[in-house]
């Protein structure tokens, strides 16, 4: 079954102009990893929180992304810069259902 990962990340309004560059010029990375079937940045109409949406063929696929050079090339730009978050969370969930128009 699969799993969605949601890192659910609150950005300053301040902020967002430099955390959307930093997903515009991202690793591109993940779409490489065994188990990956899915990821959108999603952009909050109201509120400052936007979520980073990714789905894997299973939780054990996720846990390796994460410990993975992929994940840590996908990440490369925290370093430096300084964080854009304000705070971030995770949730996980299990796709029960699921259909997609073509
Ligand atoms: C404190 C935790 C985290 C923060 C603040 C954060 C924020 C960011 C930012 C700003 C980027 C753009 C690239 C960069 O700036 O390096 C990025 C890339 C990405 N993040 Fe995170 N992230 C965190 C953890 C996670 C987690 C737990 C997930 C799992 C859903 C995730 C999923 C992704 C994906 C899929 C990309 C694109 C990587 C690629 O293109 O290969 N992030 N993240």
């Amino acid at each position: 079954m699969s799993v969605v990962v949601i890192n659910a990340v609150t950005v300053a309004p301040e902020r967002r102009e430099e955390f959307e560059q930093r997903f515009a010029a991202r690793a591109g990375k993940v779409s490489g990893a065994k188990g990956f079937e899915a990821f959108e940045l999603l952009r909050p109409k109201s509120g400052d929180r936007y979520l980073v949406y990714t789905r894997w063929r299973s939780r054990e696929d996720f846990e390796s992304w994460m410990q993975s050079a992929q994940f840590a090339e996908g990440h490369r730009q925290h370093s430096g810069a300084g964080p854009v978050s304000r705070d971030s969370e995770v949730w996980e969930l299990e796709v029960l259902e699921a259909e997609y128009g073509r």
